[in-house]
């Protein structure tokens, strides 16, 4: 049965990372024969000229019926004038709660030839794989706030953490199925020593283990610790299950690990449509020059056709021949060291290409 994807190029170097990431995919659908139809929505600042808006209805109408959205970034300095709702960075947020995108996944592999990239010595280095699954749609930045009130003459401002049984519940089986697919192990991070919504977190966490998932190997672990070992051990996670807030955190310090912000993908999971893009942003510093880096987009791809596909096959494929292409020593600009093949965009496309069977 064919797939229909969805493509949002959005600004700056959205369009040349979602060019090459379309490319591959058209191959592996020759090789694995897939099927896939495409088409492309406009959202970000390039939707601001033209509509008005940063994200059209149209757009959203697009992506609720996709079976899959690829999404390159947003976002520049010509709009960085407009009131805050116009912005194009309003398009990726308005995406997400509108299409209830529940879970975001962002996996951190360290590639031993890519090692020398990472601020970690080697030998910590080596080996690192993790998988951060973050709820979110629930936690502190969903809850009831307080931004000021007056008692006893002292002001003070409050935001409440909750979580429901259920959402604890969707987000850990999530988890335990990543592993499922990766190396059977989740630890699962709160901070149930000190917080109510960590403990409820934490139980329910082991309930569904026992119940459903006792095949895989559940650990727990308080955020503060997590944060250290991410540091020290990296090499101890597989799959990372935590709350909106401690994921947030926590996926920006597993991002650094890797040394190499071209070359992360991530996907933002919902029970309809799932959106896959690079985590990073439109770099308008090098938009146009054609020699932004592919990598990130193409992983996303490669989610893509695991997570809302089930085509684990062409995924590893594509993951493979970005590796072997990495090992073959071509480099763009932003991870390129004296010795190796600098190449451009295209260039880096064409060689993943060549190594894509
Ligand atoms: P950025 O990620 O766009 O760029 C940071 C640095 O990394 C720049 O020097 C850039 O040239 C480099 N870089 C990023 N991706 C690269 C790639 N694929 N290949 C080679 N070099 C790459 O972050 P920055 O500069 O903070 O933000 C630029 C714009 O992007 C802003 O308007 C920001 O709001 C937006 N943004 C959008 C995101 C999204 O669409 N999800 C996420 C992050 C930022
Ligand atoms: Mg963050």
């Amino acid at each position: 049965m064919g797939k229909h994807i969805v493509v949002i190029p959005g600004d700056g170097i959205g369009r040349e990372v979602t060019d090459a990431a379309v490319e591959i995919l058209k191959k592996t659908d020759e090789i694995y024969h897939l099927d896939f139809t495409y088409e492309w929505k406009d959202a970000g600042g390039t939707a601001y000229d033209k509509y008005g808006v940063p994200l059209p209805e149209e757009t959203v109408n697009a992506c609720r019926k996709g079976d899959g959205i690829l999404f390159g970034a947003v976002g520049g300095d010509q709009w960085d004038h407009l009131e805050p709702s116009l912005r194009p960075e309003k398009a990726i947020l308005g995406l997400r709660k509108s299409l209830g995108l529940y879970v975001n996944l962002r996996p951190v592999k360290i590639q031993d030839s890519m090692i020398e990239y990472s601020p970690l010595k080697p030998e910590i280095a080596r080996g690192t794989d993790i998988m951060i699954v973050r709820e979110l749609v629930g936690g502190i930045y969903f809850g009831k706030r307080c931004e000021s009130e007056i008692n006893d003459g002292v002001e003070r401002a409050w935001d409440v953490e909750s979580y429901s049984v259920p959402e604890v519940e969707r987000i850990t089986r999530f988890a335990m199925e990543a592993a499922r697919k990766r190396h059977g192990h989740v630890t699962s991070v709160d901070k149930s020593n000190v917080l109510a919504s960590s403990r409820l977190w934490r139980r329910t966490a082991v309930r569904v283990h026992d119940e459903e998932y006792p095949d895989i190997q559940l650990d727990h672990m308080y955020v503060d610790n997590c944060a250290q070992q991410f540091a020290i051990h990296p090499s101890f996670f597989d799959v990372v299950v935590t709350s909106n807030m401690f994921g947030d955190i926590l996926s920006d310090e597993a991002a650094v690990l890797s040394g190499s912000i071209g070359m992360l993908p991530s996907a933002s999971i919902g029970k309809e449509t799932s959106l896959y893009e690079p985590i990073h942003g439109s770099a308008p510093d090098i938009a146009g020059k054609g020699i932004a880096n592919p990598i990130a987009t193409i992983l996303s791809a490669a989610m893509m056709l695991r997570y809302s596909f089930n085509e684990d096959r062409a995924a590893d494929a594509i993951e493979k021949a970005v590796n072997q292409t990495l090992e073959d020593g071509y480099r763009t600009g932003d991870i390129y060291r004296e010795g190796m093949k600098k190449v451009d965009g295209e260039g880096m496309t064409e060689a993943i290409l060549q190594n894509l069977h």
